[in-house]
């Protein structure tokens, strides 16, 4: 079983779908954090993120054992992840390597931003989350506060607001709802009932799915 998860950013996918790879006995691939890794290659480098050509060659020669430092997960590299992102040919570069991890035997479990729309539009199950950008604004706000970093709540909203346009507003596979995608609103819920109406979604898309008779 193939699990899509895509929504924008801080809409708590990344929780959602780590808990869903568990439940469900599934491997599980953040697909942000191999943007997150490019944009880090381009810095490291003191390249340009608008340098397309460099970004392309970063995201070919992507080394996956390096991607759990602590450094990728923070607000820069976000920032950075969603501009290279736009990139056509970094996009492309990526595309096998997502595909492959899609394709393990056991199924696996996605979550990024053109999951369902994109790399696998085939999947058993497509999840759209999303939350509104005051509530998710004031998530990564709180979490933020929690490691420590005093960043005003405007900051982190405008942050957010900005990755939206990026995300949603790029030509290349834009940050938007598969056709066939079920949208789970989590404003309003937290992490435990965002986490039991995610299952009852993959549970039912399951029972649809059993020929009738
Ligand atoms: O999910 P995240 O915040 O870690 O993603 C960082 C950036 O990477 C996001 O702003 C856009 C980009 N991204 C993407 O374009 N496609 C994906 N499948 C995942 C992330």
């Amino acid at each position: 079983m193939i699990i899509a998860i895509d929504g924008p950013a801080a809409s708590g996918k990344g929780t959602l779908s780590k808990r869903l790879a568990a439940h469900f006995g599934l491997p599980h691939l953040d697909t942000g954090l191999l943007y997150r890794g490019v944009a880090r290659a381009m810095l490291d480098a003191g390249l340009p993120l608008e340098d397309a050509a460099a970004a392309a060659r970063a995201a070919r020669t992507l080394d996956l054992a390096t991607l759990d430092e602590a450094r990728l997960r923070g607000a820069e590299m976000g920032e950075a992840a969603s501009v290279v992102a736009a990139v056509p040919s970094v996009r492309e570069a990526l595309l096998d390597l997502q595909r492959r991890f899609a394709a393990d035997p056991r199924g696996a479990v996605l979550d990024g931003r053109d999951i369902g729309t994109v790399i696998c539009p085939d999947a058993d199950v497509k999840i759209f989350v999303t939350a509104s950008a005051e509530e998710r604004a004031r998530r990564r706000h709180r979490e933020l506060a929690g490691r420590g970093e005093a960043v005003a709540f405007e900051t982190v909203l405008d942050d957010i607001r900005r990755r939206d346009a990026r995300d949603g507003g790029r030509s290349s596979a834009p940050l938007r709802a598969a056709r066939d995608a079920r949208l789970l609103d989590t404003t309003a819920l937290d992490i435990e009932a965002a986490f039991r109406a995610a299952v009852a979604i993959v549970q039912d898309t399951k029972a649809a799915d059993v020929p009738a008779g």
